[in-house]
């Protein structure tokens, strides 16, 4: 770990001497390396200013996905939400983050039934009526990142498959409760898991969560198999996501050999998935996409 003098700046960017300012957190972080526990990089802490900054961000990405709420329905296509999420996002100053990600062709993600992540839009797929879908939108704002997802359920949904949907939406809410400073991700994965199995469902182990705001993708990887205690500590000024993917059968899934970004469930069973964007606070967290 870099430290600054006592009387240095620091590392913060507060313009305030070190020893008034992070220097006791520092303490606190080393003694818990000390116990054995993995504790965030500084690089991982945002400053006030940059968090002002995300939070706009985060202001559009809810806007679009509100849009995308506001008109979703049987007979629309997945190209169409494309559409409205590229046009939404530049009419606010935005730009999708997924566009061109890794060679990503989209401005948005849609994935149907027991499409588990990363659905691409086409014409071809026609929302019908019954049919769950998760829709991921991103943006980037002044070069700040916000990454949310919403379930949104289409006509007459089973009741399996709405229950599927409601226990998914239940486990993010659980997680979230577990997120606090001094705790550890192993906290929330343990929230989550539990209450997705309770429920009879499974999540998805090889595709996570993530740390974001200056990037579109940072450090932690944020899994929901973990236990309490365990995990990197969590402390006021990280941000990730929680973005478990949930499966009515097992958890298995692949990724299509068609396009190389849709990822399937095995068994072919459906799969949802939420996904919010939490800040570690003083005293708690605070959701800034959802
Ligand atoms: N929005 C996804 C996430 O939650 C990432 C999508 S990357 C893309 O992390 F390239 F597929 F768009
Ligand atoms: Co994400």
């Amino acid at each position: 770990m870099n430290r600054p003098g006592r009387n240095d700046p620091c590392w913060c960017g507060s313009g305030k001497k070190y020893k008034h300012c992070h220097m006791a957190f520092d303490d606190r972080l080393i003694a818990e390396r000390d116990l054995g526990h993995e504790v965030p990089d500084h690089s991982l802490i945002k400053t006030p200013a940059q968090i002002e900054k995300i939070k706009e961000s985060c202001k559009i990405n809810i806007a679009v996905l509100d849009y995308v709420a506001e008109h979703i329905r049987a007979g629309v296509t997945t190209e169409e939400i494309d559409q409205w999420v590229f046009t939404e996002t530049q009419k606010r100053g935005g730009i999708p983050a997924d566009l061109n990600y890794e060679g990503y062709p989209k401005s948005v993600c849609t994935s149907v039934n027991e499409q588990v992540c990363h659905g691409i839009p086409s014409p071809d797929v026609v929302l019908k009526d019954g049919d769950i879908i998760n829709v991921d939108c991103s943006t980037i704002l002044d070069g700040y990142f916000s990454d949310s997802s919403r379930m949104f359920c289409i006509g007459n949904v089973s009741p399996e498959k709405k229950r599927l949907v409601e226990v998914t939406r239940e486990a993010v809410a659980k997680g979230l409760e577990a997120v606090k400073p001094w705790g550890f991700l192993g906290d929330m994965a343990e929230a989550v898991h539990t209450h997705v199995e309770k429920n009879g469902y499974s999540v998805v182990r090889e595709i996570g969560g993530h740390g974001v705001g200056l990037q579109f993708h940072e450090d932690p990887w944020v899994g929901y198999i973990g236990k309490r205690g365990t995990g990197m500590l969590l402390v006021p000024g990280m941000m990730f996501t929680i973005e478990p993917m949930v499966n009515m059968g097992k958890p298995d899934v692949y990724t299509s050999d068609g396009d190389n970004w849709a990822v399937y469930t095995v068994d072919g069973l459906p799969s949802a998935q939420w996904e919010i964007q939490v800040l570690v606070t003083e005293d708690g967290h605070e959701v800034l996409s959802w």
